[in-house]
C-alpha cells in the first residue's frame, strides 16, 4: 500500500520553514500532497492559485511530491485520498494547543489518518508568512527566509500594498 501524506497550510506565502517540513515528509512517506487550504480565520494576502504558483516552482525537485488546492474540510479530503496522514510543523509550544485543537478535530471527523507533528529545524523556529510579510512590508530583506521566486512575487505585491 503507498503511504500518502497530506501536508496542509495556508503557506500565505510558503517558507523555508515549510519548505523544510515538505522535504522531510517525502522523505517519511510514499507520496505527499502539499494542500493548500483556506484558513477561516485569516485574511490571505495571495490568492490560492497564486500560492500554488509560488509553491510549486519550489517542489519540482521532489518526484512524489503535488500540489493541490482544497476549499473544504480537511478531513473529508483526507479521507478521498486515501491518505494516512496529516504533516504540520511545530515551531514551539504556543504552536501546540492550536495544532493539538485541529488534530483532535480531525481525528472526529475521520479517525482514518493520523496527525504527526515534525518539529522545525532550529534555524526556522522564529519564521512564519506572517513575519516575512511585515518584514516584506517595512521595506526589510526577507530572501534568508523565502525562495527566490517567492522573493519577487511578494516585493512585487506587499510593497505596494
Ligand atoms: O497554515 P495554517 O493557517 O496554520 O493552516 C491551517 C489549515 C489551513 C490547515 C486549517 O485551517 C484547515 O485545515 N483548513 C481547512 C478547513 C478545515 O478542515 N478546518 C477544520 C480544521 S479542524
Amino acid at each position: 500500500m503507498r503511504k500518502i501524506a497530506v501536508c496542509p497550510g495556508s503557506f500565505d506565502p510558503i517558507t523555508f520553514g515549510h519548505l523544510d517540513i515538505i522535504k522531510r515528509a517525502s522523505m517519511l512517506f510514499d507520496k505527499v500532497i502539499v494542500l493548500i487550504s483556506v484558513n477561516a480565520a485569516k485574511m490571505p494576502s495571495f490568492t490560492l492559485y497564486e500560492r500554488m504558483m509560488m509553491i510549486s516552482k519550489n517542489t519540482e525537485q521532489f518526484d512524489n511530491v503535488v500540489i493541490d488546492i482544497l476549499d473544504g474540510l480537511l478531513a473529508d479530503y483526507v479521507k478521498n485520498v486515501g491518505a494516512i496522514a496529516i504533516v504540520k510543523g511545530l515551531r514551539a509550544v504556543s504552536d501546540f494547543e492550536y495544532e493539538f485543537q485541529m488534530a483532535l478535530a480531525n481525528k472526529k471527523l475521520y479517525s482514518g489518518a493520523e496527525t504527526v507533528f515534525l518539529t522545525t529545524s532550529a534555524e526556522n523556529m522564529y519564521l512564519s508568512s506572517s513575519v516575512v510579510k511585515q518584514i516584506a512590508q517595512f521595506g526589510g530583506d526577507i530572501s534568508p527566509f523565502v525562495p527566490e521566486n517567492v522573493l519577487e512575487f511578494i516585493q512585487s505585491r506587499l510593497v505596494k500594498e
